[in-house]
Order: structure tokens, then sequence, then C-alpha cells
């Protein structure tokens, strides 16, 4: 009896021990590996990237020179590294089109009024970095509707772990039916579930409503790099 509680004692001790040291290289992770937010243009057009951080975060203003992303230009030229700030990071991204340019008065550029990307129909991607163990979780949302194709692309995890690329690579503006079409370009975000349906049929790695998720499950745990890329080629 002594015995085999004192067998039992031990197991419990050696389970102890090993959850203490699993939650230590956990939490010991994010802290020691700082990510990156890449942003890269692959349309044949110019695109304004906005990025918001969710109330309570602080904001991800500039690339690695200090600058904001600005104009990224297209075709791929257009190509933004912008850190995460240390710790729990959510928010969005946008790709702003059209943007007209106003000088701020004291020889500064300032975007002024865009085409697509101010309101709905807009593509949103969602990005979360630096949660419980170093989680990072993503999507892009066709809530709001569509303007510009994303995906968001992982890079820099742990093997065996499910980083997916996620999001909309189909050029959905293109096909939009014209009852959906935006007024200076994209499609739907009205809300209609019909619309809803025919983007999740197109792209089914895109969430079209509040408890919609991908076909493709994730399962990512710190990645050193999280890449949105506007304009994917579709087979990638
Ligand atoms: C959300 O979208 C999914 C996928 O298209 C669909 O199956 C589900 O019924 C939708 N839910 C609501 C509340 O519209
Ligand atoms: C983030 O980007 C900067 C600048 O390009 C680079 O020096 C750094 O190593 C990157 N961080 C990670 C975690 O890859």
């Amino acid at each position: 009896m002594a015995r085999s509680l004192s067998n039992k004692t031990l197991a419990a001790v050696e389970a102890l021990m090993m959850t203490l040291a699993l939650a230590t290289t956990a939490a010991g992770q994010p802290t020691t590996t700082a990510a990156n937010l890449t942003l890269h243009n692959l349309c044949p057009y110019p695109v304004w990237p906005l990025v918001t951080a969710n109330a309570g975060v602080p904001s991800v203003p500039t690339d690695a020179d200090g600058e904001p992303a600005g104009r990224l230009d297209g075709n791929g030229e257009g190509l933004a590294t912008l850190a995460f700030p240390p710790g729990a990071w959510s928010g969005r991204v946008v790709a702003r089109t059209g943007c007209a340019i106003e000088g701020d008065g004291g020889g500064e550029e300032i975007v002024g009024r865009c085409a697509t990307g101010d309101a709905p129909p807009v593509t949103v991607a969602q990005v979360s970095v630096g949660g419980p163990g170093g989680r990072a979780a993503y999507s892009v949302s066709l809530v709001d509707g569509f303007n510009v194709a994303a995906v968001v692309t992982p890079h820099g995890f742990a093997e065996g772990r499910r980083c997916p690329t996620l999001g909309c690579a189909v050029d959905l503006a293109a096909e939009c039916p014209v009852g959906a079409r935006g007024p200076h370009g994209g499609c739907g975000g009205g809300g209609a579930s019909s619309e809803a349906a025919w983007f999740k049929a197109r792209c089914p790695d895109a969430r079209t409503n509040a408890t919609d998720v991908e076909a493709t499950p994730q399962d990512c745990v710190a990645p050193r790099e999280i890449k949105v890329v506007f304009c994917p080629k579709p087979d990638s």
C-alpha cells in the first residue's frame, strides 16, 4: 500500500515537472521571438495598405527604416516589412486602391480619399500573434465584401505546426454579379446571404460571416513572419 502510494506520488511529481518544463518552453518562446508583418503587392496597380491595431494593443506604424508602409507599387515591387510589437498583438490589414495624394502643407504627402478600401466593399485580413504559448491566428474576411484578392502566409514556424496559406486568391471583383458591384470597384459588402454563399463557393479558405471558418484548419504557433500578399497568383 505504502509502496503503490509512493509510486503514484512519484508519477504525479514527474508529470508535474514535465508540465512545468513544457510551460516554460511555451512561455519562453514568444518573448524571444519577435515576428514581422510583411506586406507584398503583386497587383498590377499600387495599393496603400492600412494596418489597424485592435483596441488596447500598440500600433504597428513603421517599417525597418521607421517609415509608414505608405504606397506599395504593383507587380511585386511594393514590399514592406513591419515589426510586430513584443507580446500579444492583434489587428487588421486592408489594401486601399486609387488613393488621392494630398500635401499636408509641410511638404509631406498624405493619403487622401481612396476609390476602394476606406469603406465596404473591402477585403479584411485579420491577424493575431503572441497569444498563449506563442499562438498565431489569421483569416481573410469577406464579411464586408471584397476589393482586393489577399492571402495570409506564415513563414518560419516549427515543423509539424499547421500554418497554412488562407484567404482568397480569386479576383471576385472581376466576376462580380452586376447588382453586387461596388460604386468604385469591388464586390458585395451589403451582407446578403446569397453574396456570402457566392463568395464561399469561390473562396472556401476565407470567412463570409461571423461564425464561418476556413475549409483548411490552422493550428499555428510562433511564426517568425506573417506575410499578407495582395493579388497572389491564384495557384500559389
Ligand atoms: C456562415 O457561412 C457558412 C459557410 O458558407 C454557412 O454554412 C453558415 O450557414 C453561415 N452562417 C450564417 C449564420 O449565415
Ligand atoms: C524582421 O525583419 C528585420 C528587418 O528585415 C530582420 O532584421 C529581422 O531578423 C526579422 N525578424 C524575424 C523574427 O525574422
